[in-house]
């Protein structure tokens, strides 16, 4: 639950002191509500824990009020794509507080953050140090952009195969064990010397929603041994902690999760020297929020299960239909209630997949009408969240100090129209 979460004296939730049930009355439902103290924590503690330098991974969630907060924060951001760097920019962010992502930067989105002057690129191909190269010739270029080389060490991290990242049979960074990594950092040191890039490090990043830190000892005791004698400044381990999102799971804090990766770089003889980094996206941001519907229809199969239908679904939390990914379910009217019955939450749209809790628990009397709430959606949620079957996204709301702003406004059917020539 976010942290400012508590239990009136009517039994409703509040978060940031505001109200569930009286804010979905306002803004309608869905709705995505973030606790802001609690992402101000976390950024506090990632700032704490890793050091300057430590970026939060913005693709789990965006839109300025976050860039804003981050960087407010003291935390650079991580954008991985020209979309994300525009909104980080067009926020305020100072571009040298920006580190630029992607497996296929287009020449365009190359240009934009050379000539934006961002703080890191993390070059991820050949083809890409060819692109810098050209680049570097274009009229009007400022100084060298700062480069971390991305690598695949050759881990496999314990989490679902489709957010693992650091296996040898990946599309991203330049593989370890093949060779690759040498030649890259070869390629770069020769830009450098003509003055097209500065190399400032290394990156790897080996997967999301992980929970065993063994596996970013791993990462560590792939690298450390190839990295020291590089002498090179930056080692930026990417993100990658999980969230506990069911009841029963626990995951390390950002603070163990750093204690744990340094006592790693220690132990493997990553050069004390070095400065180490970090780009944590969904422990930042995945507890912060809940996500509020209205149930519009409940549905009982005799025999089979009882369907209960919300007015969102995969449109706004595709990760089940992803992943399998797990969830919960309560009522904010009464957030302590007991949850005896079992139903399995659907969404609006049309087809059967379209599931966002399955065999969810819930408290007896659950009716038509009811707001219900699911909680640890702010991660990959609004970030993921489509225009299926023509479904408006939500709004999204930051709560604090018993008000709550709006800092995404709820798409409108004239938005569904206005792409179309
Ligand atoms: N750095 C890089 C290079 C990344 O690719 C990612 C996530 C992160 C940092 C942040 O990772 P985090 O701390 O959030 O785990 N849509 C999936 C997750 C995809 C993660 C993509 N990359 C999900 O909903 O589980």
């Amino acid at each position: 639950m976010p942290l400012t979460s508590e239990v009136d004296g009517d039994g409703h939730l509040r978060v940031g002191g505001v109200d569930l049930v009286d804010l979905a009355a306002e803004t309608g439902t869905p709705v995505f509500v973030y606790d802001e103290a609690h992402l101000r924590a976390r950024c506090r503690e990632a700032r704490l824990a890793w050091g300057d330098g430590t970026a939060y991974a913005t693709k789990a969630f965006l839109c300025r009020a976050m860039a804003a907060l981050a960087h407010d924060e003291g935390l650079c951001l991580d954008v991985s794509t020209g979309g994300e760097l525009h909104v980080a920019l067009s926020a305020g962010v100072p571009a040298e507080r920006l580190v630029l992502h992607g497996n296929n930067k287009s020449d365009a989105e190359l240009s934009a953050a050379v000539s934006a002057g961002v703080g890191r690129i993390v070059v991820d191909s050949f083809d890409e140090l060819d692109r810098l190269e050209r680049l570097a010739c274009a009229p009007g270029r400022g100084r060298p952009p700062s480069v971390l080389v991305r690598v695949t060490p050759g881990v496999e991290a314990h989490t679902h195969e489709f957010v693992r990242t650091g296996q040898d049979d990946s599309k991203f960074g330049f593989g370890l064990a093949s060779g690759a990594a040498d030649e890259a950092i070869a390629r770069a040191r020769a830009l450098e010397a003509a003055g097209v890039v500065q190399l400032a490090g290394v990156h790897a990043h080996i997967g999301s929603q992980i929970f065993w830190l063994g596996s970013f000892d791993a990462e560590v005791e792939a690298l450390a041994a190839w990295f020291a004698p590089l002498g090179l400044d930056e080692l930026c381990v990417g993100g990658g902690l999980g969230v506990a999102y069911v009841e029963g799971e626990e995951a390390p804090t950002i603070t163990e999760w750093a204690a744990a990766v340094k006592d790693a770089c220690r132990r493997f003889g990553v050069p004390a020297s070095a400065r180490l980094t970090a780009e944590p996206g969904r422990s930042i941001v995945g507890a912060a929020a809940v996500t509020l519907y209205t149930v519009g229809t409940i549905k009982e199969l005799p025999g089979i299960r009882t369907y209960l239908s919300v007015d969102g679904g995969m449109s706004d939390n595709p990760r089940p239909v992803l992943y399998g990914s797990g969830y919960e379910a309560f009522l904010p009217r009464c957030a302590a209630a007991d949850r005896p019955w079992t139903a399995t939450i659907v969404g609006k749209h049309c087809e059967s997949g379209d599931v966002l809790v399955a065999d969810a628990h819930l408290p007896l009397g659950t009716h038509v009408g009811d707001v219900l709430a699911t909680p640890v959606t702010g991660a990959y949620g609004h970030s993921m969240a489509s225009n299926y079957n023509k479904v408006p996204r939500p709004p999204v709301v930051f709560a604090a100090n018993g008000r709550y702003r709006v800092v995404v406004r709820r798409e409108t059917v004239e938005d569904l129209t206005r792409l179309d020539e």
